[in-house]
């Protein structure tokens, strides 16, 4: 354990980029209140999990580790636990009648009050704040990174969603959408490229509404203030909502050839009857003629996506649409899922979860053989080509083997040479998989 008066906390994190960025937040908190982060769970005097319910597995996986938390608490009864995130917002106190085991619940907007809860738990008591706010950004908290490349980095743009899609817990978990102060990012951007960072990602529910003080500054301008930081720094963002993809955006990201050539636009379905009843607020024409306006300005853009497969009523009709909009667009990458009902959301509410779970199952398959087959294709059409790689580690299955991504935010392997962490890199792309490209340094 400790070997003075500090108290060590391990955070494990699950779920989105959000959670993690929000890890970063709590590192920072409890540091500058005399804690100490450790990575190792066995030095840990608190154990933090920030969670995630985006579906029902998510919250089992936390679930079954808290079984396991017990037993180190058995051997350790001074071991505190604690839950973060979208579950202790979603459960509150319920969690604590359900987890014995777990000392302090707090929910994603109020990290700041963790230092005193702490000091409850320390006197022997359960402690819980699950207050959703409706201004809290952290704007002025400098994340301690936890992230182990020192190269890329996320930062959080703005918080929350308001935008209810049916089947999504997010709204009710994380609150109402608000955007932070653009010179705190700015500043916070110009800090992690002053350290060698060389790729940021600006991170949000929903990145397309980001508004300061009522649009004076949007996303578009607040992507171009922090590409113009240096043109060694690679920047990304994630998530947009279809909706609200702008045709200035994509003319901002034409101008910025930092800005990466990748756009993550989440479908959900290709059933106009389903997106309606997904409350998606568009079409897939409307969808389709977002894909062409990008496709048209930006031709080498890697385009990446997220599917539901058997969401309320969908029908084998509903499903095949899914996989003509697949093709249709040729996405480089997507997140596949099943669809998993979640209490008090619009859909819980309204519609009945009655696609049978193997009917679920086989569309999921077929839409992750067909997502194998279209990520192999494109790959494909790299082969021949020179793309510039930046260096975030070694390969996973070799030293002599450097990793990195291309500006499409595709995996990148090549021999090492002299290269390191970091460095900008052009490389031939001679081979590859579904999942990487494989090549050689020019
Ligand atoms: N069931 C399955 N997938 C979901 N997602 C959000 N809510 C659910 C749910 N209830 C998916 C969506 C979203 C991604 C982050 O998670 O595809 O874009
Ligand atoms: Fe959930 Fe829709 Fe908000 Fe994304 S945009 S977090 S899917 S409610």
């Amino acid at each position: 354990m400790t070997d003075n008066n500090t108290k060590y906390i391990y955070i494990e994190t699950y779920g989105c980029q959000m959670n993690f960025s929000d890890s970063e937040i709590v590192s920072s908190i409890m540091t500058e209140n005399d804690y100490s982060i450790t990575q190792k769970i066995d030095n840990a005097d608190i154990i933090f999990i920030n969670t995630c319910s985006i579906r029902d597995n998510a919250e089992q996986r936390v679930r079954k580790r808290l079984i396991q938390l017990n037993a180190l608490k058995k051997k350790n009864p001074d071991l505190k636990i604690g839950i973060l995130g979208c579950m202790a917002e979603r459960l509150k106190s319920k969690l604590l009648e359900e987890e014995q085991s777990v000392d302090v619940i707090v929910g994603p907007d109020a990290y700041r009050d963790l230092p005193k809860l702490m000091l409850a738990v320390e006197d022997g008591q359960r402690a819980i704040n699950v207050i959703l706010s409706a201004e809290e950004t952290y704007g002025d908290i400098s994340p301690v990174r936890l992230d182990k490349n020192k190269i890329s980095a996320f930062i959080s743009i703005m918080r929350g969603c308001q935008n209810y899609c049916a089947y999504c817990v997010v709204p009710y978990t994380r609150g109402k959408e608000r955007s932070r102060n653009p010179e705190t990012i700015l500043a916070e951007a110009e800090q992690l490229f002053d350290e060698g960072y060389r790729e940021l990602t600006l991170l949000g529910q929903n990145v397309n509404s980001y508004r300061w003080e009522k649009k004076i500054m949007g996303f578009p301008e607040l992507l171009s203030r922090v590409a113009k930081i240096n043109p060694l720094l690679r920047v990304r963002f994630a998530t947009s909502h279809p909706k609200d993809i702008s045709d200035k955006l994509i003319q901002t990201i034409v101008r910025h050839p930092n800005v990466c050539r990748s756009i993550h636009l989440p479908v959900q379905s290709g059933s106009n009857r389903m997106l309606d009843l997904m409350n998606r607020k568009y079409d897939r024409e409307w969808y389709l003629e977002r894909i062409a306006f990008i496709k048209k300005h930006i031709p080498d853009c890697g385009i990446s996506t997220d599917i539901i497969s058997g969401f309320c009523s969908e029908t084998e009709a509903d499903h095949q649409q899914t996989m003509s909009i697949m093709r249709e667009v040729g996405y480089e990458y997507a997140f596949m899922f099943k669809y998993s009902e979640r209490p008090d959301t619009l859909a819980a509410k309204k519609y009945k979860d009655d696609v049978p779970e193997v009917i679920k199952s086989k569309r999921l398959t077929e839409i992750i053989d067909l997502q194998q087959q279209l990520s192999l294709t494109a790959n494909k059409k790299n082969i021949g080509s020179v793309v510039e790689v930046l260096v975030e580690g070694f390969s996973k299955k070799s030293q002599h083997q450097l990793s990195g991504r291309n500006s499409q935010n595709k995996v990148v392997v090549f021999p090492k040479e002299n290269f390191n962490i970091g460095d900008y890199v052009n490389v031939k792309i001679s081979n590859c998989t579904a999942a990487t490209l494989i090549g050689k340094a020019v």
